[in-house]
């Protein structure tokens, strides 16, 4: 079967609207701020691919393992007709699902949901190419405003994987999780990845690499803000932070000015000082009662939690109730 043609919820410019309006906010606060969905253009989302491949960043292995080890699991738990992928990108890991709801025998649909046209102009055809049989609707949205646009019935199961839900800080998760508990029905169920808490001295090499790929993805959003907003930012004037904040459980990237420096974006002028950070990313890290509580607050209970052999990475399966 082909791809149908992508619903788009998402104009670009409304993206140019919302980045203008992060841009505003992020650089005007102090100490400032950029939110981390202005990473991934074309750029970034090859730099982010670079990065699953680094030896240092084991979130992507660590929640493969756990899927390969328990698709058939979910498969058989869920039963699922509809599958949603929330932030989907490449749609990589999706396969290991498709494959196990596949040979369950109820799957009809897969619905994937980015921000990115181009990531799923890609995934789309070649899913639809690969799994003859499937209804492929791609859904051009914002996981934080289009919840409500999923298609409705037919016991459904939304993917969230990655450790994606990290980016949001407490109060962002809360109002997250509440509004995918809205878009759902009782019985409906909801796969999500999360990065656990553990030594820093594994987490931060994860976010600080050595080949420093790591430290070009945190830089492209300067290239992104210069391209888009004909910004004057000079990448190679700031240095890559990345650091462990124990008390909050988050990993926070920066972006660290080398120099005094001046730049000027939309219709503002922004001053660095030398040593200035620019906060470009937090990573939040859980534990199992954490995510648990977390999910029981928004209105689903957690059926089944998984991790891979080290104990690194989570994959918890919940369920509307
Ligand atoms: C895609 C949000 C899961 O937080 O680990 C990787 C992004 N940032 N290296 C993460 C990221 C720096 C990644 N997520």
């Amino acid at each position: 079967m082909t791809a149908e043609p992508l619903e788009i919820y998402l104009e670009e410019r409304d993206l140019a609207e919302g980045l203008r309006h992060d841009v505003r906010r992020g650089l005007t606060d102090r100490p400032r701020w950029l939110p981390p969905k202005w990473f991934y253009d074309a750029r970034g989302s090859e730099l982010f691919e670079e990065i699953t491949r680094l030896p240092e960043y084991y979130p992507t292995r660590a929640e493969r393992s756990v899927l390969a080890a328990r698709a058939d699991e979910i498969a058989a738990v869920t039963g699922a007709k509809t599958l949603i992928e929330l932030g989907s990108g490449s749609s990589a890991k999706t396969r290991l699902l498709l494959d196990a709801l596949g040979r369950h025998g109820d799957l009809g649909t897969f619905v994937p949901l980015d921000v990115s046209v181009s990531a799923l102009r890609q995934s789309t055809a070649r899913l639809a190419a690969d799994y003859p049989g499937l209804r492929v609707r791609g859904i051009v949205g914002d996981f934080t405003r289009h919840l409500d646009r999923l298609p409705a019935g037919g016991r459904r199961l939304v993917a969230f994987l990655g450790g994606t839900i990290g980016n949001l800080g407490p109060d962002e998760r809360d109002a997250f999780l509440r509004a995918m508990r809205a878009a759902l029905e009782p019985g409906d169920w909801f796969l999500i990845g999360t990065d656990l808490v553990k030594d820093p001295a594994v987490l931060v090499p994860a976010y600080d690499d050595a080949a420093g790929v790591t430290a070009e993805f945190n830089r492209n959003v300067l290239r992104v803000l210069n391209r888009e907003l004909g910004a004057d930012f000079d990448p190679d004037g700031f240095d890559h932070v990345a650091c462990w904040d124990a008390d909050r459980e988050w990993i926070e990237m920066r972006l660290r000015a080398r120099r005094p420096m001046r730049v000027t974006v939309l219709d503002l002028t922004v001053d660095f000082a030398q040593g200035e950070d620019l906060r470009t990313e937090i990573s939040a890290k859980f534990r199992r009662s954490g995510i648990e509580a977390e999910l029981r607050a928004a209105g689903f209970a957690a059926r089944r939690y998984w991790t891979d052999e080290g104990d690194r990475f989570a994959v918890t399966l919940a369920q509307a109730v």
